[in-house]
């Protein structure tokens, strides 16, 4: 080996142990010890865990040893905090505990002092409320002196796990020292953006939730990834109060790839906070002010069932909406524009819709089948769990379903309103009958609301004695729920496996995991009125393939959605293997919306998914042929979300009527193409980047189903954009998507 190669070597050898020992600024928690049970003494640092387990952080108890245990539990950190941690920063005054989630209620003590906590226990006097997937960031002021420097501190976390998995399973929990700006972040909630027409202007919001100062200066650039090049920059001298907040004015360009940077300087210290803003912009061109029929196209019922259907126009007020040819026991309302009433005979019968103003006239048929088949396409519309978790309440779904008229959302076909879990009283009446708690004081009263807007009433309950949120559920009493549901006027019910799953075999067959749908389905069909049937199993034994023989309707395909990137990119992962067995009357449910604003009965804020991201949500979930239940604050619709749940283009994929999924033809170098047949001959071709940046991809050559030469049109911004040809490149930004329709459409 040459002198100078052996010495390259050896510096290696040498240099990089070294850096390695350099000042470590993290500490990782990769274990704890762990017992179930629950006792505040476990608090205490002194506590004697000696006898207790070591389980890893990394993932639930359930996989270690701890199978189906809900209840209580603790852990315990024991982690010497080396002093030199606090050299590690400019400003040396807060320790950060990072203990990423925690399923699904805690309380965290650092040498048994309370630090920080999240979710409600079961005994709080506010009831159970799971924060399963939230993410815990606690910070310690060192002023207080509870940390023991070069000693053993003891964490202990009190646990309490309603159903499913349990305790710790994400992320590394960490230790690090925070600096003077970690407590700034830049409010998405609050930050108040105005479109115009080729620009955006936006009073950023920042807000510091640290007891302390920030005054420096804030550099931003604007950078258009498509282009790869800043297009501007600015500055501001900004001062944020301790625990208050500033705004800061910018202006971009309103269109795909386009991010703020944002750098601020903290003057006493020198530390550099960095901010990226993926800056909104609106697809869906503005509503056109000429009458528009939208919605379903064809609708399910059986003979002698309650129909309800509100007519979805859009258009420029006074709308004259008709409705003629109607079979005979509907009736048509047209100050509401609600079809209904019940057909006692089979058939299939065609409806003449039509809507008129002073601009024009639009007409549509829609397609009334009366027969065995419901939910002829995906459900759509809104359900309480993402928004208010288990703080649902009547007046909140009133006001829901007032919004998604006054919104307009309802004139785009967003027409369920479904309860969550949440509205169970404590315990059966005497003769067994289920009844809810307070915060529904008159479900009849609720439903009846509902239906006479033509909106549709879904509820929600389990298999097993309890729900998920720990509330009363339908085990031995399937019939005699399903019986007071019809007689409540319900719609639709989500039915979420939890707390079966203790009631079956260690290794439950597949006819132990049909079994307890296939009862409420009896239970259901026996109603004289139509419940569409979801299925809430999480995918297990491959519902998609045998969902539909136990009467499913919908079943989820996968664990609970949240508003991360990677949760909804997981998701989408997974979808293609079930995609497939998609058809007209059963679906696949890849889990309800995180777009606008979420909370999970916890604090509301905007989704954290990106604007691109949400594109690629919807987009992908309408190729899907998947339900499309809404699960935000619909009382506080922004300007952006209401664009993306208002294009008649993109919703019109999802409920075509042919009702195939589309199914991933190109899956590499992180690009996915999903292609689904629809009804008029033409393909939905959704290309999705997911790599980093601004991408192109050439689609010529990727399916043979793509004709050359076919006519293409962009299907958020509703316009032609050529014909393919074999140089067409799609040029999406990072985690976006460029939703095409190929091919010209037969009549
Ligand atoms: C989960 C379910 C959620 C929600 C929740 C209610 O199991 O997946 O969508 O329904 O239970 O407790």
């Amino acid at each position: 080996m040459a002198n100078y190669v052996r010495a390259f070597f050896l510096s290696l050898i040498f240099v990089l142990p070294l850096a390695h020992s350099e000042v470590q600024s993290v500490i990782e928690m990769p274990s704890a010890k762990f017992a179930i049970g629950d006792d505040m003494a476990r608090a205490a640092p002194e506590f004697d865990d000696s006898q207790w387990v070591t389980l890893s952080t990394l993932k639930n108890y359930e996989k270690q040893g701890f199978e189906n245990y809900d209840g209580y539990s603790w852990y315990r950190f024991h982690v010497n905090i080396p002093s030199s941690l606090r050299t590690t920063v400019l400003w040396d005054h807060r320790l950060r505990i990072y203990l990423s989630s925690v399923d699904d209620v805690d309380q965290t003590f650092l040498n048994g002092t309370k630090i920080g906590e999240m979710g409600q226990f079961p005994d709080d006097s506010r009831g159970y409320s799971t924060r399963w997937n939230g993410i815990r960031t606690y910070y310690v002021d060192l002023a207080t002196n509870l940390v023991r420097w070069d000693a053993d501190n003891v964490m202990a976390v009190r646990v309490f796990d309603g159903s499913g998995g349990g305790g710790f399973y994400r992320d590394m929990p960490t230790l690090s020292l925070a600096e003077i700006t970690d407590g700034l972040s830049l409010d998405l909630g609050k930050t108040q953006v105005a479109y115009g027409h080729e620009q955006f202007t936006a009073q950023t919001y920042w807000s510091n939730e640290f007891p302390v100062e920030l005054v420096g200066r804030m550099d931003y650039e604007v950078y258009d990834s498509a282009a790869d090049a800043v297009l501007s920059s600015g500055f501001k001298p900004l001062e944020v109060p301790a625990n208050g907040s500033a705004q800061v004015p910018i202006s971009a360009p309103q269109r795909a790839g386009i991010e703020v940077r944002f750098h601020f300087r903290d003057a006493s210290t020198g530390v550099v906070h960095h901010e990226t803003y993926h800056a909104p912009y609106l697809l869906t061109p503005p509503e056109s002010l000429k009458p528009r029929l939208n919605g379903a196209k064809v609708l399910g019922a059986r003979p002698g069932s309650p129909i309800y259907y509100r007519v979805a126009a859009t258009g420029r007020l006074p709308l004259k909406l008709t409705a003629t040819k109607l079979p005979k026991g509907l009736t048509f309302d047209a100050a509401e524009g609600v079809i209904s009433g019940s057909v006692a005979t089979r058939g299939d019968y065609r409806i003449l819709l039509s809507a008129a103003n002073e601009l024009g006239h639009a007409e549509m048929n829609l397609s009334l089948k009366v027969g065995d088949s419901l939910a002829l396409t995906p459900p759509m519309g809104w359900n309480s769990w993402n928004a208010y978790g288990l703080n649902v309440n009547a007046d909140k779904v009133r006001a829901v379903a007032d919004a998604l008229v006054s919104s307009g959302l309802a004139a785009h076909g967003w027409t369920y309103v479904n309860i969550d879990d949440g509205w169970e009283s404590a315990k059966r009446h005497a003769d067994g009958r289920i009844s809810t708690n307070a915060k529904f004081p008159d479900m009849k009263g609720l439903s009846g609301y509902l239906h006479q807007k033509g909106l549709r009433f879904g509820i929600y309950s389990s298999p097993g004695p309890e729900t998920c949120g720990k509330f009363l559920g339908s085990l031995g009493h399937e019939r005699q729920d399903a019986d007071v549901w019809a007689e409540w006027g319900v719609d639709y019910l989500k039915y979420d496996l939890c707390s079966y799953e203790l009631t079956m075999p260690k290794e439950p067959s597949l006819a132990d995991h049909q079994k307890p749908y296939q009862v409420m389905h009896d239970a259901l069909a026996a109603q004289s009125r139509d419940i569409v049937f979801s299925l809430c199993q999480y995918g297990s034994k491959d519902v998609w393939k045998w969902g539909h023989e136990v009467g499913g309707n919908l079943w989820r395909t996968t664990g609970d959605i949240e508003d991360t990137w990677r949760i909804v990119k997981e998701i989408i992962d997974s979808q293609n293997r079930s995609a497939p067995y998609a058809q007209p009357g059963h679906w696949n449910d890849p889990d309800m919306l995180v777009v606008g604003e979420v909370g999970w009965g916890g604090d509301l804020h905007p989704s954290r998914v990106t604007p691109d991201e949400q594109y690629t949500h919807i987009s992908l979930w309408s190729l899907l042929a998947a339900p499309l239940l809404l699960g935000n604050e619909l009382t506080h619709l922004d300007p952006f979300t209401k664009n993306l749940l208002t294009n008649d283009e993109v919703l019109a994929i999802d409920q075509d009527v042919l009702g195939h999924a589309a199914q991933r033809v190109y899956h590499q170098d992180d690009w996915d193409v999903w292609v689904r047949e629809l009804a008029d001959g033409r393909k939905a071709v959704g290309i999705f980047n997911f790599g980093k940046g601004f991408r192109r991809l050439n689609i010529a050559q990727l399916d043979p189903a793509l004709a050359l030469d076919a006519p293409m049109r962009d299907v958020w911004r509703q316009r032609p954009i050529g014909r393919l040809t074999r140089e067409f490149e799609a040029a999406v930004p990072e985690h976006g998507v460029l939703l095409l329709t190929v091919g010209s459409a037969h009549h």
